[in-house]
């Protein structure tokens, strides 16, 4: 066997094909996304359609890179939901950029493991530095940033739901220590089995999740008739949990619920808080992006109260997946009560920056940053903040027309990007117009439940969405209600 042939049988890309696997890929991909309206939204598939679309095992041969993409239309394409159409309209958003997908490649390339500071220190000096931009492009109070010189600062999760688990067990650390000065014969269980944390019964599922994780009781308070988690019911809450011998030590506030983007009274728990020593959490995964437009931060008062904050620039900041952006102001609670540190992670220049790993759950983590550093220079503050306010009046201008048509109306203040609103009438009319909706196939939205009143959420998800296609949908909606109505 010669050199060339060992070297063929492991090297199936050259460079020169690298680079032309790229361009055509760069290709296909601006070619999909600039026509990605004419596609259905949601593709006509049934579970298990790919299987007789690929083979039953992996070829022993290489196979060319043009084979590959020669497949990607009828072997991907035929299974993508597109949710960057702006027909999709499902859920939240989640963010895709031109800056941010080249970002990926670079990352992809470096392809490091950010876990210590040695691991790459671009890695996490980058992002140290651009969640003190971010922070500021925010109006977070400095207590936030690392800029501030004391020992807080932000870092990249993957999710929001690993920031607030992620926080709940700082606070749960610190509960801890207090309790055990407090009560030196309490064992750890005696201690665990009174921890009670709250959040609104509006919280994403993930909070719930937090608690059954962490191993305490989290208790879903009810809300204001506007959705609302209110500094009085958290505290009438909390002293009936005192009455009880429990103790109250995480909450979690909401600004912007998944099923209706309402925003708790942060001020008021806040306040709370503060006069009880309960660490306060903010999940702001989708509006928080809006906070870098001053007109939405009356949203975030007392903000400054917060012990961790925490969005997702994966949502609504042209950031894609994976990229959620929590900020600390004592890290430690984390960083040194779940502190390991195996001989091969150690470097020299321990505690002169952090080592990441410590401020997550997992131990390895992705080069992130360089997304974020990609889509704010070559978006600017500026044109983010366009964006988000263009998503916004979009959503206005559906909700105009939809409060035109007197058959229909709107549950929920339109805030953000979200527009709820149903058929005047049952339950049962509106899983009818749903229905339809969605079995047209020209658009997708998803439903939601509120004190068991049924309604559709019409979430602006696009970044190419304009107002031709908030018509486009608003039509959609308007025959399927006539053909639900009809046929009752
Ligand atoms: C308010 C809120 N919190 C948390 C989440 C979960 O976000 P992630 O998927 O980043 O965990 C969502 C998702 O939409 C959300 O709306």
């Amino acid at each position: 066997m010669t050199e060339q042939d060992v070297k063929l049988n492991f090297e199936t890309m050259e460079a020169g094909d690298f680079k032309a696997f790229v361009k055509a890929m760069a290709d296909y991909i601006t070619e999909y996304l600039e026509n990605i309206r004419d596609r259905q939204v949601v593709p006509s598939v049934k579970p298990g359609y790919l299987r007789p679309l690929v083979p039953e095992q992996a070829p022993q041969q290489s196979e060319p890179w043009t084979a590959v993409m020669a497949d990607i239309e009828r072997v991907v394409m035929s299974g993508v939901t597109h949710w960057h159409s702006p027909r999709f309209h499902a859920y939240f958003l989640t963010a895709s950029s031109y800056p941010a997908i080249v970002a990926d490649m670079l990352s992809g390339a470096i392809a490091c493991i950010g876990f210590s500071w040695i691991g790459s220190p671009v890695c996490t000096e980058l992002e140290v530095i651009m969640l003190d931009w971010l922070g500021q492009m925010l109006g977070l109070p400095e207590q936030f940033l690392a800029r501030s010189g004391g020992e807080a600062g932000g870092v990249i999760q993957g999710t929001a739901s690993e920031s607030t688990l992620v926080a709940l067990l700082g606070a749960k650390a610190r509960i801890m220590q207090r309790v055990k000065e407090q009560h030196p014969e309490w064992t750890d269980s005696d201690i665990l089995s009174k921890l009670v944390a709250y959040c609104s019964k509006q919280a994403h599922s993930s909070v719930e999740r937090a608690g059954l994780f962490g191993g305490v009781k989290m208790r879903c308070l009810k809300t204001d008739n506007k959705r609302r988690l209110r500094g009085d019911i958290f505290q009438e809450a909390m002293d009936e949990d005192i009455n009880k011998g429990l103790i109250p030590f995480y909450v979690v506030a909401t600004l912007g619920t998944t099923a209706s983007c309402t925003f708790d009274a942060l001020d008021e728990l806040g306040d709370v808080c503060l006069s009880r020593n309960v660490w306060l959490h903010v999940d702001a995964a989708y509006a928080g992006s809006a906070f870098i437009c001053s007109e939405y931060r009356y949203l975030m008062k007392g903000v400054e109260k917060a012990d961790s904050f925490n969005f997702n620039p994966h949502k609504w900041m042209l950031v894609n997946f994976d990229c959620s952006a929590m900020w600390l102001k004592q890290p430690r609670w984390v960083v040194d009560t779940y502190y390991m540190d195996p001989l091969y992670l150690k470097h020299d220049q321990q505690g002169l920056a952090p080592d990441f790993r410590h401020w997550q759950i997992p131990a390895g983590r992705r080069f992130r940053a360089l997304k974020l550093w990609f889509v704010l220079r070559m978006y600017g503050v500026e044109n983010l903040q366009k964006y988000i306010r263009k998503q916004i009046a979009l959503a206005h201008l559906f909700e105009k027309l939809c409060t035109s048509d007197n058959r229909f109306e709107i549950i929920e203040e339109v805030t953000m990007g979200l527009v709820c609103f149903r058929l005047k009438g049952s339950n049962e009319i509106n899983e009818e117009l749903l229905r339809r909706i969605n079995g047209r196939g020209k658009i997708h939205l998803v439903p939601s439940k509120i004190e068991d009143v049924y309604f559709l959420r019409l979430a602006i998800c696009s970044r190419f969405s304009e107002e031709s296609d908030s018509h486009i949908s608003w039509e959609e909606v308007k025959i399927s209600a006539d053909e639900a109505l009809a046929q009752k």
